[in-house]
């Protein structure tokens, strides 16, 4: 390298043998820049012991040690493994969760109405009161209570910052958590970070589909138990709860200090008679419960990021303690786009049908298929146990499934902690009719 920084690992090298005998080879420009070191180390070094001094000197010479991770057992995700292959197959994407269409216009424009207008700078910390009074509107109209918007909703970078904040802000290192499996992906690594410990429990899978066995939910309490996870409508298994569900599980944190995050990232995807089991609509339980919701979801637009939380003012308050060096705030035009958009319902209240009739057109075309449906009573997912068709594990299923036919599905034993197999995987319906039709196409060869 003439007349660069000789930074090679071969003059690197060299240069820790010889000591300072390198300089000899530098251009003028690096010799300049080597004196102001040299310069510079000699002031630091007059200034402290020589101890010091040589301590830093042997650290600059040592290698740096491998990072001792906080999250040792997270490796590159299926999720993002199934995206590549189905890439590189040129097959449907059915794996990952989200729309391959685009939002409504309406709210780019009120978007970018709000970029225009100079909402560029940083919001308040817990979000615009438009937005957050938006939210408190709809769960009032919808499931009944009112959180007051100055002190109990918090607008998020998305729902994933919200859990992890909810964890962080409640878990204290020796604490456990419960945690329902199938579970999503970023339950249990927030758990870890906070240096909790996930103490799992598994649904069980019937003709019905699957559900919580809340006797075992109750017999995993212990006077550490510090908070417990649900997810409902549920991701992957399409699952929702009931209002059984809901005095079970307020039966099992009564008289106790166990808190609830409630995720509903799927709230307004609730199909045919069955209506939302918000934590909201319950009093008791919305006492002590963090319910979680992502506009990403509701309006098709995974991308931007946006959530928010609605809990109790002392819950809010401890969960904006840890937002503000979390995050602190989310971004501007964003919420402002959002709260006008919402002056109308009709988005959020018009999404169960239009998801209720891809999810119809999907079973549908896989009715004359050896797969098994699972019902599928909420979310954009659809469950599907194809014993009948293979004995291949589900990953390996799932690879086949992409390779050799050309749609890409989800394992649902990469949602467990410990390998569980169980003969099913997951399709996303949250895409145009046209991507679903070519998909069955290709599956009713099975
Ligand atoms: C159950 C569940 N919770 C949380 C999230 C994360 O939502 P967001 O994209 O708003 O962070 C997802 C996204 O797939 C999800 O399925």
């Amino acid at each position: 390298m003439v007349g660069g920084r000789c930074g090679t690992a071969a003059v690197k090298r060299k240069a820790r043998s010889q000591g300072t005998r390198q300089h000899a080879k530098c251009g003028p420009r690096q010799r300049r820049y080597n004196k102001k070191i040299r310069v510079h180390t000699l002031h630091t070094s007059r200034n402290m012991s020589s101890q010091a001094a040589s301590a830093i000197s042997d650290t600059s010479l040592a290698p740096l040690a491998p990072l001792v991770s906080r999250l040792p057992r997270v490796g590159t995700t299926i999720f993002t493994v199934m995206s590549a292959l189905a890439a590189e197959k040129g097959a449907v994407n059915l794996g990952q969760g989200f729309p391959d269409f685009d939002c409504d216009p309406l709210l780019l424009d009120a978007v970018n109405d709000a970029m225009r207008a100079g909402h560029n700078q940083y919001p308040p910390m817990a979000g615009i009161l438009p937005l957050r009074q938006a939210v408190s509107d709809k769960v009032a109209s919808l499931y009944g209570r009112r959180y007051d918007p100055l002190t109990e909703i918090t607008i998020t970078a998305g729902a994933t910052q919200a859990i992890l904040t909810v964890v962080l802000c409640c878990v204290h290192p020796g604490d456990e958590v419960i945690v329902i499996e199938p579970v999503y992906d970023s339950y249990v690594p927030a758990i870890e970070l906070a240096g909790g410990k996930p103490v799992f429990v598994q649904m069980e899978v019937g003709s019905d589909g699957y559900s919580v066995p809340w006797d075992k939910v109750a017999a995993a309490v212990t006077p550490k138990t510090r908070l417990i996870m649900v997810n409902s409508p549920h991701n992957p298994t399409g699952s929702i709860f009931d209002a059984d569900d809901i005095a079970q599980l307020t039966a099992i944190v009564r008289g106790t200090q166990i808190l609830v995050m409630s995720d509903e990232v799927y709230e307004h995807m609730v199909y045919d008679e069955h209506r939302h089991e918000s934590a909201c609509r319950h009093p008791e339980l919305a006492e002590r419960a963090f319910v979680v919701s992502s506009f990403g979801k509701t309006y098709h637009v995974t991308g931007w990021k946006i959530g928010y939380v609605a809990a109790p003012a002392m819950l809010s308050a401890e969960f904006r303690r840890v937002h503000q060096f979390n995050v602190f705030t989310v971004n501007t035009p964003m919420q402002y786009g959002l709260a006008t958009y919402m002056e109308d319902p009709a988005p959020y209240l018009d999404l169960a049908p239009f998801y209720a009739h891809k999810r119809d057109l999907f079973r549908e075309g896989l009715s004359g298929t050896r797969f098994k449906l699972l019902p599928s009573r909420g979310t954009y997912f659809q469950c599907v146990d194809y014993s009948a068709i293979s004995d291949m594990p589900e990953a390996e299923f799932c690879r086949w499934l992409t390779t050799e036919i050309g749609v890409a599905a989800i394992p649902i034993s990469a949602f467990y902690d410990q390998p569980r197999e169980s003969g099913i995987v997951r399709f996303c319906f949250a895409k145009k009719d046209q991507t679903l039709r070519t998909a069955l196409e290709r599956l009713s060869r099975l």
